[in-house]
């Protein structure tokens, strides 16, 4: 700000405080006494105005907020280029200092919680009551706005709390993938296989390796979809359709992990366009300790959970 502008506001501001304090101590006429029948003189509507002091408690209201007020702009930045003088805000108050010391209170209060639990091993800080208290909070936080505040998932989302796993559910796989985040590339297969290709090996990936049924009058060649399997598909997914977790590429077998739908429709739009799902990555924003709790609790959700086959 200009130093004219300062001075301006500066004046503006003392000059209303002023004007303030003159206005009610010009118009105060001592205490209240109680009823009086003196009137300002003049009537409406045959209506009289008495001329009684102003009320205590109002009084006192009034000079009080202009007190606060006072106070706020010594101790706050309010008055054009003052920065004001708040106890803990060397060269004044600022949003961003504030919060930055809600973080460091917050880092030296909960630091070290978050350093014990992550020198332990996944497995056992997933049995800690108090672990997966924090651990839910900070999913409900970063992770339930795509995985689900119940962490089950949906469309697009897989489901956190089943046995079904596209990248490993053992500990230090979660914590990976939390950590550096994953990115799943399912090719477009309809510019190589062609519709009727695409059919074929939907059909056979839902009725040969799933186990679903087929729409009755389906005309697609299951056969010539398990050959198209052999030949395109299982280098990623397995010969027998159980994926690969280094791939991310999911078990085919199991249609309840399946996150892009398992009807006819919903496999052909897939195996046609390919599919691009993406985890992103955490590290960059919650750091290692976190993580590592995170991943404790996403592991306790899955436990003594097995694996069906279909939804
Ligand atoms: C290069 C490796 C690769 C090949 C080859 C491949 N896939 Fe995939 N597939 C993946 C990956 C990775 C995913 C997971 C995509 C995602 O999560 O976004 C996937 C996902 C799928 C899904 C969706 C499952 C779900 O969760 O809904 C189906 C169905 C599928 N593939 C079928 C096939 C078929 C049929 C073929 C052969 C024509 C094939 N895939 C070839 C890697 C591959
Ligand atoms: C922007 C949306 C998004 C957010 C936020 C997100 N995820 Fe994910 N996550 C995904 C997607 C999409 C996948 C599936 C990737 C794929 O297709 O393979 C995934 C996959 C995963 C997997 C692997 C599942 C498996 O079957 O292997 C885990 C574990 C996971 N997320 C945990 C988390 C945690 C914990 C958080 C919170 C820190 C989180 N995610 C936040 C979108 C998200």
């Amino acid at each position: 700000m200009t130093t004219f502008w300062s001075w301006y506001i500066t004046i503006l501001t003392i000059g209303t405080f002023v004007a303030l304090f003159w206005l009610v101590f010009a118009t105060r006429k001592g205490e209240p006494k109680g009823g009086t029948d003196q009137t300002m003189g003049h009537a409406f509507d045959g209506i009289e105005e008495y001329d009684n002091p102003l009320p205590k408690w109002w009084f006192l209201l009034y000079v009080g907020t202009i007190i606060f007020a006072i106070g706020y702009l010594i101790l706050y930045p309010g008055l054009g280029n003052w920065k004001g003088v708040l106890p803990g805000y060397e060269g004044g108050w600022t949003q961003a200092k504030q919060w930055q010391r809600e973080v460091d209170k917050a880092e030296t209060q909960y630091g070290p919680i978050f350093a014990k639990f992550a020198a332990m091993p996944i497995a056992d800080v997933a049995q800690d009551p108090q672990a997966l208290k924090m651990g839910g909070r900070l999913f409900a936080t970063y992770c339930s706005v795509c995985h689900g505040s119940d962490a089950k998932g949906s469309v697009g989302f897989p489901n956190l709390t089943d046995a079904n796993w596209r990248w490993g559910g053992e500990p230090d796989a979660i914590k990976t993938t939390i950590l550096h985040g994953r990115m799943a590339a399912m090719p477009a297969w309809g510019p190589i296989l062609g519709d009727e290709g695409v059919k074929n090996v939907a059909a056979y990936v839902r009725q040969g390796l799933a186990g679903l049924t087929l729409p009755e009058g389906s005309e697609a060649d299951v056969a010539a979809g398990k050959q198209i399997f052999e030949t395109n598909c299982a280098a990623c997914h397995g010969a027998t359709g159980l994926g690969m977790a280094a791939m991310g590429a999911p078990d085919l077998t199991h249609s309840a992990g399946w996150i892009y739908g398992s009807s006819l429709a919903q496999l052909q739009q897939t195996i046609r366009y390919g599919r691009n799902g993406q985890m992103p990555a955490q590290e960059p924003y919650l750091g290692n300790d976190k993580v590592h709790l995170l991943a404790a609790y996403v592991y306790s959700l899955s436990q003594g959970k097995e694996q069906v086959a279909a939804k």
